[in-house]
């Protein structure tokens, strides 16, 4: 794995951008998944410009959804589905028919993990996702204790997310289960890149790279991946007791 500290928030999320606009440069119909949240916005909105800016075509290439509130509707301002469209689908214009996306308010949830993981093998597999991690070191909505070898699935939030995730919200509201991809999609994935700024993540960063790797630390993964990389800020890395040689 590969581990780049940054200055600052701006260029970690502008390395970040780089990385999907050379993926698509690379690979036109290429299948791509970014999470949700406050750690992928300025990334998501960097894509657009610098895909302007470089003439690269995103009409051919693909989207999946990382992961999706349970219950929560799509037109809600704190749904992974309305950062998506707002943040990345629409500046970019995809089009409809190439982004598939959890619907967390299917009564049938077991369908809908089935067909995100058909959809991503019929599209052989993703090419790039780009993932943030929780304070309790998720990835998606894969909790600690969530066995790496798990496609998509649906959970029981920690208390921690449910605590933390109201923040993407404009009233309290209740979070209790989750819809995500699994580790073993991140696995898979032909390039794996976490994203981390800010001193709330110094100590899941520390533990994700200095600690034991294993399911208890979801983000621990990263390590494992033949093509992983973490893009941190310094704030993030601050914790680190040492220059790594990651492997
Ligand atoms: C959201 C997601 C979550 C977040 C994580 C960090 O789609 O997958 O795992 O990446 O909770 O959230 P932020 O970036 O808001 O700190």
């Amino acid at each position: 794995m590969r581990l780049t500290i940054e200055q600052t928030y701006d260029r970690m999320s502008l390395r970040a951008a780089i990385r999907v606009v050379n993926v698509v440069k690379n690979k036109p119909d290429a299948l791509i998944c970014i999470a949700a949240g406050d750690t992928p916005r300025l990334t998501c909105e960097l894509v657009a410009g610098l895909a302007k800016r470089e003439n690269v075509d995103f009409s051919k290439c693909y989207f999946v959804s990382l992961d999706e509130w349970v219950g929560i509707p799509p037109e809600n301002e704190g749904s992974c589905q309305y950062f998506l469209r707002t943040h990345l689908f629409m500046p970019l214009k995809i089009a409809e028919d190439h982004i598939h996306l959890f619907d967390a308010m299917s009564d049938n949830l077991t369908d809908e993990c089935t067909t995100m993981d058909k959809f991503i093998k019929d599209h052989n597999g993703i090419d790039l996702i780009i993932v943030g991690v929780g304070r309790n070191g998720h990835i998606g909505f894969n909790e600690p204790g969530v066995p790496f070898n798990e496609y998509s699935h649906v959970v029981d939030l920690d208390e921690t997310t449910q605590s933390v995730g109201q923040k993407y919200f404009r009233e309290e509201t209740k979070l209790t289960k989750g819809i995500t991809l699994g580790l073993q999609h991140l696995m898979e994935a032909r390039h794996a890149i976490l994203i981390a700024n800010g001193i709330k993540k110094a100590d899941v960063i520390r533990e994700a790279i200095e600690g034991e790797i294993g399911p208890h630390m979801p983000a621990s993964i990263m390590r494992k991946h033949n093509n992983g990389e973490m893009i941190i800020d310094e704030e993030a890395g601050s914790k680190l007791t040492s220059t790594h040689e990651i492997k």
